[in-house]
Order: structure tokens, then C-alpha cells, then sequence
């Protein structure tokens, strides 16, 4: 599989599991399945409210003895409710506290946008956000790089950054971010944010490049159309052999960035990791990239709100 290769070193292999979504009474499981089976990359956060299951899994793996958490990379992410400098290390002490974990590898700003913190979960009203006039992306990576510092985390991130929200926050640090988690798959395919991303020496994570299809009936759009029902992906996979899931695993991997398809079944825990073993040609990688349409599956709307200051969340 390939990996990723960061300033200092560290190598984070391209293929993790996701658990956004996964429930509480199946993600320790899922995650056992996972680590037992070579899995070296989990990405978890705050908000997916599953983070002490998580742990449960980190511990008995742990404590088994057959994997070791220095040969595991876990990836968390702070919550919109946390952005204030004071109350970073708290929150992610929180999250370290939950895993089971005295730091994690790599630590995400989840999105741009600012809670209040007394809102748990998703705001209400607009009362319940701050403007990033009030509280700056910088002032949130200030105190990010301060657990950085402190050895908390070993790497630090954004996620849901748009180029303009990138070059925004580069311009006030000295430190930028070392990953992008975005969502990305063939009908988004995000080449102008990768190549801007490469150029900075940013990595990039996908996310949902499955299509989620099992995320929240209300996120979802009616005439929302399958990734994994796509003829193209469908022809491709056939002619290798493989999963409509692994063919769209793989272009990710191929491409060079990091992919963390959700799974808490065993079978398809397994199958997706072996997307690695497939290798896509050269016609297949045209009729794949033929597929963009800047289709979201995850459209941010959620955070705008008449009377707050949240508008077009991707700059686009
Ligand atoms: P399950 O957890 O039952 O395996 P995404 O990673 O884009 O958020 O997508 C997650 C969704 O895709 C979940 O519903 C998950 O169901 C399903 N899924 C995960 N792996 C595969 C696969 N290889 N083939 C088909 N569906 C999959």
C-alpha cells in the first residue's frame, strides 16, 4: 500500500478506517476487525460521538500485545464548539481521554466554522456561532500548534479547508497545516485544491468515497446519485475482479492521497483494505476522471444560517 511521508518522517499508510457514523455498539468491534487485519490508520473525531468505543478497541488491542500503538496512527478532530484558544488542550485532552491514548498522531481543525461552546452537537440558531471575526482560524491553530508542542499530537491538520480558507491561515503561521481532509471521490474530484494542496506540501485525506450512503436521511438529497451503482465504476471493477467499493479505494490511493472508507462489517472492513493489491490503468484512470460532476454528498448548508456569517462554507 502506499504510504504518505511527512516533513519529519512519519509514514501514514494511505488506506484507514472511518467511523464516522459507525455506532456506538459496533465501532469497537469494527475497529478490533480492523487493527487485527493489518488496518495501521484510524480516523476518528469528537463530534462522531463514538470516540470512548473507539478506545475500547485501542485498549484490548493494545494490551493484547500483537499490534503496538506506536505502529497505529490515529487522526481525531476538534470540534466546532472548541475553537476558542482556551479551550483546545481541553478538548482534545478530552478526545486523548476517550481513546485511551496519551497522543495522537495527527490532530484536525474539523471544519472553519465557529461554535459557541456551550453548544453541544449542532447549533440551533445563529446566536449559537461566533464569526471567524470573533474567533480566528488563527487563533485556533495557535493553540493547536501549543499541543503540538507540548507532545500531545505528533502532526496537525484542517479539514473542510477551501483554497482561499488555506491560504488564509497560511498567512498568519509559520507552521501550516500538514493535512487537508476533504471529502473526495470521482464526481469530486478537487484537482485544482490537490495540486494547490501539493505545492504547499499539504496532504490530502478523502472522505465519504463511498458516497456515505448510510449518512442521516435529512443530509442526504433525493435524486442523489450511487457511486458504487456507477456503470463506469461498475465495468472497471468487473474487469479487474474487483468491488465497485475497492475500485473507488483504489483510484483514491493511486492518486496519492489518504482514504478512509467507513465500514463496521468484517467482510467489507477486510475487502476494503485489499483495494491496495489492484492496480488501475491508464484507460480506466480517464473514465474515472470523465466522472467529475462537483457533486458533495456533504454540502455544509448545515452550517449557514440566516443571520450568522456562514455563507458558501467551500468558497465555491
Ligand atoms: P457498512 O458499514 O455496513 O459496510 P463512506 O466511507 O463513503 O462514508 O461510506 C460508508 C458506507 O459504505 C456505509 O454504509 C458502509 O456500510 C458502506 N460500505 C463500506 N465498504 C463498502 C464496500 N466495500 N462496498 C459497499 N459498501 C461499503
Amino acid at each position: 500500500m502506499k504510504q504518505l511521508t511527512f516533513k519529519n518522517g512519519d509514514k501514514l499508510d494511505a488506506i484507514g478506517l472511518g467511523t464516522w457514523k459507525s455506532e456506538k455498539g459496533e465501532v469497537t468491534k469494527a475497529v478490533k476487525i480492523a487493527l487485527n487485519n493489518g488496518y495501521k490508520h484510524i480516523d476518528c473525531a469528537a463530534v462522531y460521538g463514538n470516540e470512548a468505543e473507539v478506545g475500547q478497541a485501542f485498549s484490548e488491542v493494545f494490551s493484547e500485545g500483537k499490534v503496538k500503538r506506536e505502529d497505529v496512527w490515529v487522526t481525531s478532530k476538534l470540534w466546532n464548539n472548541a475553537h476558542k484558544k482556551e479551550d483546545v488542550i481541553p478538548a482534545l485532552k478530552q478526545t486523548l481521554k476517550d481513546l485511551q491514548l496519551d497522543y495522537l498522531d495527527l490532530y484536525l481543525m474539523h471544519w472553519p466554522v465557529a461554535f459557541k461552546p456551550e453548544v453541544e452537537g449542532f447549533p440551533e440558531s445563529a446566536d449559537d456561532y461566533f464569526s471567524l471575526d470573533e474567533v480566528p482560524l488563527s487563533e485556533t491553530w495557535g493553540a493547536m500548534l501549543e499541543a503540538k508542542k507540548k507532545g500531545l499530537v505528533k502532526h496537525i491538520g484542517v479539514s473542510n479547508f477551501s483554497i482561499p480558507k488555506l491560504k488564509e491561515l497560511m498567512a498568519d503561521t509559520d507552521h501550516a497545516p500538514e493535512m487537508n481532509q476533504v471529502e473526495l471521490h470521482p464526481y469530486l474530484q478537487q484537482d485544482e485544491l490537490l495540486e494547490f494542496c501539493s505545492k504547499n506540501e499539504i496532504h490530502v485525506t478523502g472522505y465519504s468515497p463511498l458516497g456515505s450512503g448510510d449518512r442521516p436521511d435529512g443530509m442526504k438529497a433525493d435524486d442523489e446519485p450511487s457511486l458504487l451503482e456507477n456503470p463506469t465504476i461498475n465495468k472497471i471493477a468487473k474487469k479487474h475482479g474487483a468491488s465497485p467499493g475497492q475500485i473507488l479505494i483504489k483510484w483514491s490511493e493511486q492518486r496519492g492521497t489518504a482514504v478512509i472508507p467507513k465500514s463496521t462489517n468484517e467482510n467489507r472492513i477486510k475487502e476494503n483494505l485489499q483495494s491496495a493489491g489492484y492496480q488501475l490503468d491508464e484507460e480506466d484512470l480517464k473514465e474515472i476522471a470523465d466522472l467529475d460532476r462537483h457533486f458533495r454528498y456533504v454540502t455544509g448548508k448545515f452550517f449557514e444560517m440566516d443571520g450568522n456569517s456562514y455563507k458558501n462554507i467551500y468558497d465555491d
